[in-house]
This record gives C-alpha cells, structure tokens and sequence, in this order.
C-alpha cells in the first residue's frame, strides 16, 4: 500500500508545506497550518503524450448565442438585483456570512419562488428535516416540488443531482461537505475545495445552478481556501451586525453581472423583507435639532443612501483623549480630527469623541468625510446642524473638499427624501445634471462648509 503523505496546509491561504511551521510562510498569519493527509500524488507531466485528441470546444467569438444564457428569479428583488438579475443556468454561487445572519432564511426563501415551476433539492448538513420544515413553514413555504436532503458526503449529493435532475440546488453549508475519499475533517481546507470542485463539476455538467452557503470566519474572511472564491462564479457575502434588523447583501464577485450593487434586508419575525427604500428607513428615527449630527450621503453600488453620522464630544476625564469610531473607519476618523484641530483650531485633543453610523451601516466612502467634520464641529460647539442640510465630500488634509462621482444621483436622493440644501465640493458644481428644487451649495474647503452650515 502506498504510504500515506502527510501536508501542512493553510487554512487561510491554501500555502502547502511538507514542514508545520507556526506562520504561514505564504500569508504569514499565526497558527494557520493544519494537518492533512495527501490523496492524490501530483507528479507533474512535462511531456505532451500521444493521445487523440479533438478540439470541438474552440469557436469563433461572433460564433458563439447567449441567447440561452437563463436566468431564474429568485422572487426576492433584492437578491436578484445583486446577481446581476436572476440566478444565471448553471452557475455556482457562493454565499457566505457570520453565522446567525440569515443565510439560510435567505436560501429558504428563494426556494419558496424557486419551488413554485421548478423542482428545487436544499441539502442541509447543519439541521434535521424537521428544523428546516419549521422554518419553511414560518416563512410560508410549502411545495412538493421542494426536495429537503439531509445529507454530508457530498458523492451521494452529486449522484442524486445527477440521477433526479433537480433544476435548483442549494447546499447549506460547505463546511459540512464531506467528500469520503480525503481524510481530512470536513471543514478543512482540502475538503472545502474538493467539495466545492466536484460540485461544480456536477452542477455544470447539466447546467443547474448550486447556492453554496460558505460560513466566515472570525476576521470576515470565507473559512477554507481562498481558492474557493476563485472556482465559482460569483461570491455574495451577508453583512450586517446582529442587533440591527438590516443586512446588506453585497456581491464581491459576479461572472454574471456588476459588484457594486447591494441589496438591502430587513430580518422580522417572518424572515427577511426587501427594503426598497433604504434612506427612509434609516431616518425613520431621526432625532432632530440635536448637535453633533450630519446627513451624508453615500453610494452604495448604484444606488445613493442616506445615511446619519452621529458624534458625541464631551471633556476628558484623562489625560489621554478616548476615541471610538462605529460604522466609519477609525484612522479616518483621526485624520478628520486632526485636520480640524490643526486647520480650523478646534480642541478635540482634551475631548473624548464617539462616532456612530444609524442602522449598523459601514460608511468606507471618502464622501462621508465632509459630513464627519461637520457632525464633530457641531459636537464640539453644541450647535446643531440644520435638519434640512446634507453633506457630501471628501475632506483633503489642508481642509480642502474634494470632489466625488455621482453627485446628481446624490442630490436627487436628497431631494426624494425632502432635504433643502445640499453642501457639495465646488469642483462637483459642473457635473450637476439634475435641476432640483434643492439648494445646491459648492464649497472649496471645510471653513466655507461652516460657514454655510452654521
Ligand atoms: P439563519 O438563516 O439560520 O442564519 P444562518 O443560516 O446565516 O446561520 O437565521 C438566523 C437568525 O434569524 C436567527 O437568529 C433567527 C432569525 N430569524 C428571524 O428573526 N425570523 C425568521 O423568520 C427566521 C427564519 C429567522
Ligand atoms: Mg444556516
């Protein structure tokens, strides 16, 4: 019997070494290489043999339909939105996300407009028939053509696929995969690729299309090889924090379609709803006439929200000044400080600042910055920031505003939700399309922006 190989495999890149070692000498992350027994023997073959060999699959590009690129719809429009509109025939998408975010809700949901004309197999490898019937009830779902399988060796999935032809598949999760011919424990990285590769394999043969549910882990990345990102054709991640009720769907990959759009979720107790209308929603609970708050305006993907910055500044019971940033980056935050305290001389070294986004949502667009500003200058001198005014900027280091894309959808958004004045970069002022009752101000740098505002 040939002997068994053994291999160091990183969890978090797919590095393999022969040799443990405690950092991964590819991504150099702690504690990331993991035992596993090698299978196949990979001796490469420098040489061409002799084999016939057709080449049916090489045609002219003009040559080539896509008239029968398919696409399903999922029922869910924000879903659909985010693959670029509709699950396309056999692709393989993978969706992953912190536990407890709603991946599956998602999935079940899908599989309630999936199943309504088309035979659609749920594998679970996480929760009994019974778990999944209770939850399909909640969310109202209920079809013969739904086909619930318990199952973890992912071989009798792929026969079953390939001997019943379903015509949706959805596999929750990867992780639990297990593919009995790799000795390793499911989970680890050669599982999760083995897995995920056979899959594929299968799904494309017959042209279905796979949802592969893939769980993060706890720095935000997609648990197994990174590799797995590379084999399907489009990667969506779930985000949003637990204690808020909206989730952000967001495409990292797409095959099929753009990246930059979003979809936008709001988890009830009959699952996930579409919010259509984001900005309204973020600022049904608005506090107004309070200092220290600013409406920014970003976009996200195509689409622009409406978004509240909230700062608190109060004097330091210390000697070091706390900082504390939620929903916007923290280094971003400190530049934005201290341009404020060398360039306008406002005394944020002696204060403690928190920042906080509404809704749990991550501002990381530069055009946030100007709005910041304004938000900590009204903190700091306790005047509030008119309801009515948006701001939108990127804030340079000699407090100058700079100039951002997509200022027109921008402001019509503002204007939708019933805003008066707008604060935007004067360079912006050319690219205005729009012609909206909305008061448009260009402003150069951060003083004219407190001038104008307070
Ligand atoms: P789930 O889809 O199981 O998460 P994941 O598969 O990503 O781990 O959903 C988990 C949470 O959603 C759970 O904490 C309960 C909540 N939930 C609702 O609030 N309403 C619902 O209708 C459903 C089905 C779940
Ligand atoms: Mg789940």
């Amino acid at each position: 019997m040939a002997k068994l190989k053994t291999l160091f495999v990183c969890s978090s890149c797919g590095y393999s070494s022969p040799k443990w070692s405690g950092q991964c000498p590819g991504c150099r992350e702690w504690n990331t290489m993991n035992e596993e027994i090698e299978t196949k023997s990979s001796a490469s073959v420098a040489t061409v043999s002799n084999k016939n060999r057709t080449f049916s699959n090489v045609s002219a590009v003009s040559d080539i339909s896509t008239s029968d690129e398919l696409r399903y719809n999922t029922g869910i429009g924000e879903l659909d939105r985010v693959l670029g509109g509709g699950l396309v025939k056999g692709s393989v998408v993978l969706l992953s996300g912190d536990p407890g975010i709603g991946k599956s809700t998602l999935l079940m949901q899908a599989c309630g407009t999936f199943s309504n004309d088309k035979t659609v197999l749920y594998v679970s490898g996480e929760e009994s028939a019974k778990q999944l019937k209770l939850r399909a009830e909640r969310l109202g779902v209920n079809s013969d053509q739904l086909l619930i399988m318990t199952e973890t060796d992912v071989e009798t999935v792929c026969e079953y696929i390939k001997s019943q032809k379903p015509q949706v598949v959805m596999i929750d999760s990867i992780q639990t995969m297990n593919h009995a011919e790799i000795q390793s424990s499911p989970g680890s990285v050669t599982q999760v690729r083995e897995c995920t590769n056979l899959l594929l394999r299968t799904g494309k043969s017959l042209d279905i299309p796979i949802i592969i549910v893939g769980h993060v882990n706890k720095d935000g990345a997609i648990a197994g090889p990174k590799v797995m990102e590379h084999i399907v054709d489009a990667v969506l991640y779930f985000e949003g924090e637990r204690n808020y009720a909206y989730r952000i769907l967001r495409a990292v990959k797409n095959r099929f379609g753009s990246t930059n759009e979003i979809g936008v979720f709001e988890m009830n107790d009959i699952g996930l709803s579409e919010v259509e209308n984001p900005s309204a929603a973020l600022l049904s609970e608005r506090n107004t006439n309070v200092s220290g708050n600013c409406i920014s305006c970003v976009m996200e993907g195509s689409r622009p929200i409406l978004a509240e910055v909230q700062s608190l500044v109060c004097t330091s019971g210390f000697g070091n000044a706390r900082r504390m940033s939620t929903g916007f980056d923290f280094n971003r935050l400190n530049l934005i400080l201290a341009v404020l305290e060398k360039r306008f001389g406002y005394r944020f070294s002696t204060m403690d600042t928190y920042l906080n986004i509404v809704g749990g949502l991550h501002l990381d667009e530069p055009a946030a910055d100007l709005s910041v500003a304004l938000a900590l200058v009204s903190g700091i001198t306790d005047k509030p920031v008119p309801d009515n005014v948006v701001a939108i900027g990127e804030i340079g280091l000699s407090g100058e505003v700079r100039s951002v894309s997509r200022i027109s959808a921008r402001i019509s958004e503002a204007a939708r939700l019933g805003f008066d004045k707008c604060i935007v970069p004067r360079s912006c002022l050319k690219q205005l399309k729009v012609k909206t009752d909305i008061e448009v101000i260009g402003v150069r740098n951060l003083h004219e922006a407190i001038a104008n505002v307070f």
